[in-house]
């Protein structure tokens, strides 16, 4: 088979037969494949797309490009969750503990952040101890004596989309439906669950800002995973002001805890939390409707069971499950800058996008790949969306070791005389 050929095709607007697709990511994966014609052909997919069959063919391709984890020792639909990136986004605590604790096996892979957006590893990286790279073995283990399993996804997991995302990263291809939904799915499918509910954030602080793209996106995901047989529901979710409050590793550790201990509940993050949770139990046969789950999920957090096992998971991976009371276990800052209302009026938007910038350069997240992050700083949003904020009233805190980050640009937020709602929070349901 000649690359040239299956460039051509695509280039032509053909499609590619599953052979022709599964051959090249052979190729990827061998390194036989000289990086000039997969940039091509990843330029073509870019501009002419792939159908269902094509994006599955891709997607299993990669999936099998390395190692696939086998959870059928474990009883129970194991259900997964895949968020495509947000601001201050630290849903999978929450709700990860919650799914076991109602009994229904939650078996996680989850990623490292890089921008704007972090990753939830990086997160777990805040707990003193706590192992964040599982084998198989390890994972397995986890998820039959909690509940509850989560890890990095390790290098010998698609080591194929590990190299065909570097091309895409320097190539201007990262943003193509049918890559991503490859990319995405083929990861989860290597994971091993049974089930997935997927969150696909759209807006200014997200991949995907506009709805028609979110859905697109969404509708990809849950056609490849419903031709694969994977029970799959999606959730298109506005990404415009930060989720929840905190922004920063350690931060963002304590208000996931404060959710499970039953602060907050009547929060964007605790609603989206619970509610994700409460799909998830559906599609594990935890619940049979909507109702049941929400009611299954609020008593979980109501009985303590689900901060229960968040311990009992620290503790079987490691970690110290003392931290998760005590928060001056957790790492810390020096000192706090605070930044004030220049006005009064209302808020109309936040620029989440500005403010993940801004905790990056703090040092919460990476610039690039090889960067060190600083665990203990971060950003706290004291305001909300359609909230009434007097002249001088604290916007934002920042808290800092080492670096200052660079000065907010003017747009980070809008604050104008007129009342106004704060949007919705879930636009669709797929
Ligand atoms: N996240 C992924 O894992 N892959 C993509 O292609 C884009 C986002």
């Amino acid at each position: 088979m000649r690359m040239y050929d299956l460039i051509y095709t695509k280039k032509t607007g053909g499609r590619l037969s599953a052979e022709q697709i599964a051959s090249w990511v052979a190729g990827v994966t061998a390194g036989t494949v000289p990086e000039e014609q997969s940039a091509a052909l990843l330029m073509a997919i870019c501009w002419r797309g792939m159908d269902t069959p094509e994006t599955l063919a891709l997607t299993l391709a990669m999936r099998d490009s390395g190692l696939r984890l086998d959870l059928s020792p474990v009883p129970g639909i194991k259900v997964d969750k895949h968020s495509t990136g947000g601001v201050g986004d630290k849903t999978t605590l929450v709700l990860g503990p919650i799914v076991a604790a109602c009994g229904v096996p939650c078996a996680m892979f989850s990623g490292r952040g890089l921008g704007h957006t972090g990753g939830t590893v990086d997160k777990y990286a805040a707990i003193p101890g706590l192992r964040v790279e599982l084998d198989a073995e390890a994972f397995r283990a986890s998820l039959r004596a909690t509940g509850f399993a989560n890890s990095a996804q390790t290098a010998d997991i698609c080591p194929a989309d590990r190299k065909l995302y570097a091309l895409r990263d320097v190539t201007a291809t990262v943003e193509s439906i049918p890559l991503i939904t490859a990319s995405i799915m083929a990861k989860k499918l290597a994971g091993g669950c049974d089930a997935l509910v997927l969150d696909v954030k759209c807006g200014g602080g997200a991949f995907m800002k506009s709805i028609e793209d979110a859905r697109a996106l969404a509708q990809a995901m849950v056609a490849v995973g419903q031709a694969h047989g994977l029970r799959v529901k999606a959730l298109v979710t506005r990404m415009e002001e930060p989720l929840g409050r905190a922004i920063g590793n350690a931060m963002e550790v304590m208000e996931a805890v404060e959710i499970l201990k039953g602060l907050h509940g009547d929060g964007d993050l605790a609603r989206m939390s619970f509610r994700l949770a409460a799909e998830m139990l559906i599609l594990g046969g935890g619940a049979g409707t909507l109702p049941e789950a929400e009611t299954r999920v609020a008593a979980a957090v109501a009985d303590g069971s689900a901060m229960g096992v968040f311990r009992a998971w620290v503790a079987h991976n490691g970690g110290d499950p003392t931290a998760l009371d005590d928060f001056s276990l957790l790492p810390g800052c020096r000192r706090t800058v605070t930044v004030r209302a220049e006005a009064a009026g209302f808020v109309q938007a936040m620029d989440s996008r500005a403010l993940g910038l801004l905790a990056m350069e703090l040092g919460a997240g990476r610039r690039s790949r090889q960067d060190q992050l600083d665990l203990g700083v971060g950003i706290r949003v004291e305001v909300r969306v359609g909230q009434r904020v007097e002249t001088g009233q604290k916007l934002l805190t920042l808290y800092c070791n080492d670096r200052d980050g660079s000065p907010l640009p003017p747009s980070w937020i809008t604050i104008g005389p007129h009342p106004c709602e704060p949007a919705l929070w879930l636009l669709e349901s797929i």
